[in-house]
């Protein structure tokens, strides 16, 4: 069992605890942080079957009374609607802010069940138990939650940190083979943004084979990024790497190309653009192709530079008329790069083209 410790400011500290086995432990290790009462836990129509009643049980054997909501699996509940349905739930199992919620499951039940800790009575503890390998690598960590709204992903939410992050590795053996390529996605990014150590693991394209050691190497990274940028005003902004154009293409495509599939060709059209600007090197842009295409994700879209602008404009990220895109120079080197919006359009056109081999 490994722990991280993630710096989100004095009381909010939290620990990550990474081991096979520890969804079987929660109930230990959950009671020291949550104290006595009632636990929610929050999951969805895929993870039920296959972890609740694990997790219920040694919930239940360290004293908890517990009671759980599952939504329906996918993108298109990380709504408004979906949210509410959750907070009417806690409300009708009269949770009180002594009590606490456990997100079992991937980026969508860890981002709104954060959200809705967040805000059912001004806010009441909860922990991430992630089950996807996106989860593991990114989205459990960081305090980050949040819905998606009609004009884009993740438009409202609050920072709000978790007290407990439990990773069992062991949840992976049931993660389908698209699921799993939207984890593949982020932990190439976190590569090309952390630099060799991981970034050779993952160029490999065997991420299941290496899946624990990558997510070690991952949370170590997020967890030194968020303890010097919990709000995101500076460097975490590199961990939208790729995302930008991404989340235009999840958008473009109302949501049926996945977050994973999105961020990859995301990460690709940037390289490229930064390696024809004379920013990123040839070499290391080939090597940050290469590796998407091992993990079998797509480097290219169909969408064209001006819908993929539009969209990206719609993006948070935005701030008047600049917007800050991460560009690599080497693996291991990105950088932040403030430009007017009207520059998107054009830099995005560079990276469609494909490289001269
Ligand atoms: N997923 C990017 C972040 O947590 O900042």
């Amino acid at each position: 069992m490994k722990k991280v410790h993630v710096k989100a400011g004095g009381s909010r500290d939290y620990d990550v605890t990474i081991g096979r086995g520890v969804l079987d432990r929660c109930g230990e290790l959950l009671s020291p942080l949550f104290g006595g009462g009632k636990i929610a836990v929050i999951t969805d129509t895929n993870v039920a079957p296959l972890y609740l009643e694990r997790l219920k049980c040694s919930l239940m054997r360290a004293g908890y009374e517990v009671c759980s909501f599952a939504f329906p699996a996918g993108e298109q509940s990380k709504n408004l609607s979906t949210l509410s349905d959750i907070l009417e739930f806690l409300a009708e199992s009269k949770l009180s802010r002594t009590d606490a919620i456990v997100a079992l499951g991937g980026g969508v039940v860890g981002d709104i069940s954060g959200f809705a800790a967040g805000c059912y009575l001004r806010g009441i503890k909860y922990a991430q138990l992630p089950t996807t390998l996106l989860a593991f690598v990114d989205s459990a960590v960081g305090g980050k939650t949040a819905v998606d709204l009609r004009a884009g992903k993740n438009l409202a939410g609050l920072f709000y940190p978790p007290v407990a992050v439990i990773a069992d590795p062991g949840c992976l053996s049931t993660l389908p083979g698209e699921i799993l390529a939207d984890g593949a996605a982020e932990s190439v990014k976190t590569g090309v943004l952390s630099g060799e150590e991981l970034f050779s693991l993952v160029e490999q394209g065997k991420i299941m084979e290496n899946a624990e050691r990558i997510i070690e190497l991952c949370i170590d990274y997020k967890a030194k990024i968020v303890a010097l940028d919990e709000f995101e005003s500076g460097p975490r902004r590199l961990l939208n790497l790729g995302h930008t154009v991404g989340h235009a293409i999840e958008l473009l495509s109302g949501y049926s190309i996945s977050h994973g599939c999105a961020v990859s060709a995301g990460i690709a059209i940037i390289t490229r653009a930064a390696a024809r600007l004379g920013i990123c090197c040839y070499a290391d842009c080939k090597r940050i192709i290469a590796a998407l295409k091992a993990c079998s994700l797509p480097t290219e879209t169909h969408f064209r530079a001006p819908e993929l602008a539009e969209a990206a404009l719609s993006d948070k990220k935005r701030s008047g008329s600049k917007i800050t895109i991460i560009l690599p120079r080497t693996i291991g080197n990105c950088e932040l790069v403030e430009i007017a919006t009207s520059e998107l359009c054009g830099i995005i056109e560079k990276g469609l083209c494909p490289l001269e081999e």
